[in-house]
């Protein structure tokens, strides 16, 4: 039995990474799977591919801080499938700066994207959560939102603020029988990251930091979001689960 059998789910920042990840398996569990990302030739190559195997999937062009994106997008989901029975609020941005040197336009994109976006999408996202009857709310913070470190500090100050959102949202919501949690990964093998890993002594800096002794895959961090998107999860709100290799643990 597929974990997401019938079930219609939302995944923004869903064109590479973690987002992609994550729509394939929610796709390949069941779900019908609506793909939303700024990237839209990324978006709908994405959403191809999992369609030309048989899967449920929907490409929806859409800037998580852009207000009128995201109540299009909403409208879109409403007239296609009329409910939502889990969002992963995945989309985010990040851009390396000291935060003495930090512009206001770099702060206020961050910031945009990764706390505007997400409480834009919690509120606009609940009337069809609400219509499931049983829904789930997936925000992607970071380990960051716990931890300093130099050139991440304005992200960091988002993802710190996206698990106080997580909490608050998931008091507010449990009346309308939406469960709201965090994934909070470590360091993960995609674009985001890219850069910084091309770097041997940063990557291998990174590793020694990790219990694991490696990085993260974003099918680690997927099939966590599928843990809190399915039934199994029913009884677990208001939380965070780190995916992280043990390095939070050990820092
Ligand atoms: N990769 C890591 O190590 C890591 C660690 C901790 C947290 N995260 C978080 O996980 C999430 C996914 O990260 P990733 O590593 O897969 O990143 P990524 O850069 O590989 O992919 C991010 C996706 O989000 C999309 N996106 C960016 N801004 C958007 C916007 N305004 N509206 C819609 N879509 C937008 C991009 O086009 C891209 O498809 C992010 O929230 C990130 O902060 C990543």
């Amino acid at each position: 039995m597929r974990r997401l059998e019938g079930k219609i789910a939302l995944v923004t920042g869903a064109a590479v990474g973690i987002g992609q990840a994550t729509a394939q398996l929610f796709a390949e569990e069941g779900a019908h799977v609506f793909l939303a990302d700024c990237n839209v030739a990324g978006v709908e190559a994405a959403s191809a591919a999992l369609s030309e195997n048989g899967l449920r999937a929907t490409p929806v062009a859409a800037d998580v801080a852009r207000g009128q994106d995201v109540t299009q997008l909403f409208r879109t989901i409403a007239s296609n499938a009329g409910k939502l029975d889990v969002i992963v609020s995945n989309a985010g941005v990040n851009v390396r700066s000291d935060l003495r040197h930090l512009s206001d336009a770099d702060w206020v994109r961050i910031r945009e994207v990764n706390l505007d976006g997400v409480l834009r999408i919690a509120r606009d996202g609940l009337p069809l959560l609400q219509a499931s009857g049983r829904g789930s709310l997936i925000n992607v913070a970071s380990i960051m939102g716990h931890r300093g470190l130099r050139q991440l500090g304005g992200y960091s100050a988002t993802k710190g603020a996206v698990l106080a959102l997580t909490r608050a949202l998931a008091v507010e919501y449990a009346a309308f029988n939406v469960r709201v949690n965090a994934i909070s990964p470590g360091f993960i093998e995609t674009a985001m990251t890219d850069r910084a890993l091309r770097m041997p002594a940063i990557k291998q800096g990174l590793v020694d930091k990790t219990v694991m002794r490696r990085l993260g895959q974003p099918i680690e961090v997927a099939r966590v979001a599928l843990f809190l998107a399915s039934e199994d999860a029913s009884y677990v709100t208001g939380t965070e689960i780190v995916v992280d290799g043990g390095m939070l643990a050990a820092l």
